[in-house]
């Protein structure tokens, strides 16, 4: 059995309809502070194989002994937290409780009953920002940044220290660039738009109405156009460099890391441009200022990835685009 933390959440919530499509058994943990019960009811529209959904909080003990005790689970994909960089400088401690403190809970009591088989989803963020593109793997992550990414590279140590101490465990560390695009049927995808900051949730809200404009964050960067570069990966191909990741640390101890993008980058004015085109509406933005902590440009080196996991990204930029398109439109009114 697969327990998916986090499984109705964006990553998440893709991960349970790929997972059930494959005829596996899960359970799914998730305090839907970041996320709707809702979501549930389209994954079973996806696949007719049921499971089980607990509603609860990596940080309530009590709740996670009695689901490993009621349930024989032998991998986690663990996916719960929060990650918004602009909320994280507000209030710090919530990220470490939830994502650190709330990580420390899940290993002690998998370690406790002796399940020892993780992939955690980390960031392209914690990687130092004077680091050479494209980033690899191998580069350095010391700086602090911001609570977000800091919580993210603590985990990554302590997931690092427990697996030179006991050598039972098998991880992969999954350093996500930007995810965007949604499932193929529409039926899911980036549900939770009003509080994401993120650029395709707020190109979303503009197209939908729900704001006048899309501010671009600044166009005085030394990238193409002068606008922020990243690296967009289709959510389904993030998902199969999940699976490849789980099958990989199967039989292998210790601890493994892979970058999953697209290997390349598009600008901010890029996407907008992209999204009026396949949206068929013109989507309005304002230049303002850079938004604090925001790089000029970053995307990922893919190649420990392609070649340790046999995977490779294969859904391009329209597709990302044009499945984000039929996501929003069959799914509007469940937009949050
Ligand atoms: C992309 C580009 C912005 C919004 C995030 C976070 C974290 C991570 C995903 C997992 C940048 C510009 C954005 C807007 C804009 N999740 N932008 N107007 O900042 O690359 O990183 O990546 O780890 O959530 O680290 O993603 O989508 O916020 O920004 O101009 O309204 O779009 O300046 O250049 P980011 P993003």
């Amino acid at each position: 059995m697969i327990l998916i933390t986090g499984g109705c959440g964006y990553v998440g919530s893709h991960a349970v309809a790929r997972l059930l499509e494959l005829n596996q058994d899960i359970v799914v943990l998730d305090n839907l502070s970041n996320s709707s019960k809702s979501v549930i009811k389209q994954i079973n529209k996806i696949s007719d194989k049921k499971f089980k959904f607990i509603h609860g909080d990596l940080n309530d003990r009590t709740l996670l002994i009695s689901l490993f005790k009621d349930n024989k689970i032998d991998t986690v994909l663990h996916f719960a937290g929060v990650k918004s960089v602009s909320e994280s400088i507000k209030f710090p401690t919530k990220y470490y409780l939830n994502n650190v403190a709330g990580t420390i809970n899940l290993l002690k009591v998998m370690e406790q009953n002796h399940v020892f088989k993780l992939i955690f989803s980390s960031s392209a963020t914690v990687y130092d920002p004077e680091n050479q593109i494209p980033w690899k793997e191998e580069f350095s992550t010391d700086k602090l940044k911001h609570p977000y990414a800091d919580s993210k590279i603590m985990i990554e140590n302590i997931l690092k220290s427990i697996c030179n101490i006991n050598k039972k465990w098998k991880i992969g560390m999954l350093r996500y660039f930007n995810p965007i695009g949604a499932h193929s049927s529409g039926l899911i995808g980036e549900f939770n738009i009003n509080k994401n900051t993120n650029l395709m949730p707020n190109i979303n809200k503009t197209f939908l109405g729900r704001q006048n404009s899309l501010y671009v964050y600044g166009n005085d960067f030394q990238t193409k156009d002068g606008t922020g570069v990243r690296d967009y990966i289709h959510i389904e191909d993030l998902i199969s460099g999940h699976l490849r990741a789980r099958d990989f640390i199967q039989n292998k101890n210790g601890i493994f890391i892979w970058n999953l993008g697209a290997g390349k980058g598009y600008s901010v004015l890029e996407i907008i441009e992209k999204c009026s085109t396949i949206y068929g509406k013109k989507i309005n933005y304002k230049i303002v200022d850079r938004r604090p902590g925001d790089l000029g440009e970053y995307w990922a080196d893919i190649r420990k990835s392609e070649k340790e996991l046999n995977w490779k990204p294969k859904r391009n930029l329209d597709r990302m685009i044009s499945d984000t398109y039929k996501f929003i439109i069959k799914s509007k009114n469940n937009l949050f």
